[in-house]
């Protein structure tokens, strides 16, 4: 069974005619996507990194989710990266490796018009061709109202809170956890050799 995405989303002959285009990151995207991520270390609480990484840790991170079959992707507007999403292990210990968390950020001028839930979308039935069972969301900041908005939008479930858990910008952060099963879940078992 595969994953089910409401059917709301635009199709992607409209993505087109709104010349929007999810695809597979390549090295050259990696400037905008450390741009786009600093926006979101310096100014936000979706991410409790307070330093912001290189260019080179952006590629360092690229290359180790590339290297487990797992996806990292862009969203390009009128040809500009606007914003990207990739799936990690939650955890590296090998029991860990059919559940993977998602992390998404785009341009703070790109939000909240649909394009989250574009990425997200194409992000999980990715990781769903991958073998991955389980996709789990660790959201920064309980007042993050757009990554709740587009987890709850995809169908991920409220699995816990762990309050106060972050201190950033002298203040107290709550990290959400949202998760969302992908193709069988736990109905099966993961597919032999995997
Ligand atoms: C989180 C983020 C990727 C969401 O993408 P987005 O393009 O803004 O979200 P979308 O416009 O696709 O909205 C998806 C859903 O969430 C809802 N939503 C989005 N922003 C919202 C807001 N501020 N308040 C309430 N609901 C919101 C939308 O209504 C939509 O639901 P619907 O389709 O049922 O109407 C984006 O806002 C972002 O980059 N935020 C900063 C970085 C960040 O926090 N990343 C997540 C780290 S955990």
């Amino acid at each position: 069974m595969s994953t089910q995405i409401p059917n709301n989303l635009p199709s992607s002959a409209s993505n087109q005619t709104l010349g929007i285009t999810i695809r597979p990151s390549t090295e050259a995207d990696l400037h905008a996507i450390q741009a786009i991520y600093a926006a979101a270390v310096l100014h936000g609480t979706g991410t409790f990194e307070t330093e912001v990484p290189e260019v080179s840790e952006m590629a360092r991170r690229r290359s180790e989710v590339l290297g487990r079959q797992l996806p990292w992707l862009v969203a390009e507007v009128g040809g500009q990266v606007q914003g990207y999403a990739y799936a990690n292990y939650f955890r590296p210990r090998l029991a860990y490796r059919f559940c993977v968390e998602d992390s998404i950020y785009l341009a703070p001028g790109s939000q909240g018009q649909g394009l989250g839930r574009l990425l997200l979308a194409e992000l999980m039935a990715r990781c769903e061709q991958a073998g991955a069972r389980q996709m789990l969301a660790v959201i920064g900041d309980s007042q993050n109202l757009g990554s709740l908005g587009v987890h709850k939008a995809l169908g991920f479930e409220h699995s816990g809170v762990l309050k106060s858990a972050g201190w950033k910008f002298d203040r107290w952060l709550d990290v959400v956890m949202m998760q969302r099963q992908l193709g069988q879940g736990d109905r099966a078992a993961p597919e032999q050799g995997a």
